[in-house]
C-alpha cells in the first residue's frame, strides 16, 4: 500500500500522521507499507520511521547522478534521505511536466543502478478510453517507459508498476475492480511476453485512482491488482488506516 502524498501536508501534520501510521499495529507479514512525502519531509519521515518496516519513496528524481540541474534531485540523494524506492511518471509529471516516457526510461534505469526501486506508473486519459484506446496507449508506455529494461535482469522483481487511469485520479471515480482487473491483466501479460513468466508473477502491480477504505478490499480481491498507490485518502488517518488494513475484513 503506497501512500503518494504529492504536495501536501505541513511538517506538523506530515509528523502528526506518520506518528498514527506507526501507532496502526499493521500486520507487516501480510502489507507492505510505503510512504511518498515532498522532498521537504523526507528527512522527518526517516527520522520517524527508521526503525519500522515502512518504507519510504520520493516522488520523482532525476537521471543523471549529479551537476548543474536545477530543482532537481538525484538518485543517491534520495538514498542518502533515507528512501528505498521512487516513483516515476506518475501522470502528473508526464501532463504537467510534459515527461515522456523516453523519460521515465531514464529514471527507471537511473534509480535501478542506484538500487532503488522504482514505481513505474502507467495509465490512460479519459478520451483515450471513450476511443477505446486505453491497451494501446498502455502497451506503448510500457514499450517506452521499460525499454532497455531487460539489461537490468537482476532487479527484475524489484520493479513495481502501477496502473493509475488518468480519468479516476482526484475525481472520485475509481474504476471498477472489473476495469482495473481487464488492464492489470493485461499489463501481467506484457510482462510475460516482454520480460519473463516468472517476473511476471512476481512483480507487484498498484492500482491507483479514488482508492478509498470502502473499495479496497474489492480491488484487493481482483487476482492481478497487488495493491494500490492512493492519494487524497493517504493523507488522513482515518482514511489511510483502513486502507493498509484492507485484510482485516
Ligand atoms: P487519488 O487517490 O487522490 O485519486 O490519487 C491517486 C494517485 O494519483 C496516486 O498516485
Amino acid at each position: 500500500m503506497a501512500a503518494n502524498w504529492k504536495m501536501n501536508l505541513s511538517l506538523d501534520d506530515a509528523r502528526a500522521l506518520i506518528i498514527a501510521i506507526k501507532r496502526a499495529e499493521t500486520d507487516f507479514n501480510t502489507v507492505d507499507v510505503l510512504i511518498a512525502p515532498p522532498f521537504t519531509a523526507l528527512a522527518l519521515a526517516y527520522e520517524l520511521l527508521a526503525e519500522t518496516d515502512i518504507f519510504i519513496a520520493g516522488q520523482n528524481m532525476h537521471w543523471e547522478t549529479g551537476g548543474a540541474f536545477t530543482g532537481e534531485i538525484s538518485p543517491l540523494m534520495l538514498k542518502e534521505a533515507g528512501c528505498t524506492h521512487v516513483i516515476l511518471g506518475h501522470s502528473e509529471r508526464r501532463s504537467l511536466f510534459y515527461e515522456s516516457s523516453a523519460i521515465v526510461n531514464k529514471k527507471t534505469i537511473a534509480a535501478i543502478n542506484a538500487k532503488l526501486t522504482p514505481t513505474v506508473c502507467i495509465g490512460e486519459s479519459l478520451s483515450e478510453r471513450e476511443d477505446g484506446k486505453t491497451f494501446d496507449i498502455i502497451k506503448s508506455q510500457l514499450n517506452e517507459s521499460l525499454k532497455d529494461f531487460r539489461a537490468h535482469e537482476r532487479t527484475y522483481e524489484e520493479l513495481i508498476l502501477a496502473y493509475e487511469p488518468v480519468w479516476a485520479i482526484g475525481t472520485g471515480r475509481t474504476a471498477t475492480p472489473a476495469q482495473a482487473q481487464e488492464v492489470h491483466s493485461f499489463i501481467r501479460n506484457w510482462i510475460t511476453e516482454n520480460i519473463g513468466s516468472d517476473i511476471a508473477q512476481d512483480i507487484r502491480i498498484l492500482y491507483g485512482g479514488s482508492v478509498k477504505p470502502d473499495n479496497i478490499k474489492e480491488l484487493m480481491e481482483q487476482p492481478d491488482i497487488d495493491g494500490a498507490l492512493i492519494g487524497g485518502a493517504s493523507l488522513k488517518t482515518d482514511s489511510f488506516i483502513p486502507i493498509i488494513h484492507f485484510y482485516e475484513n
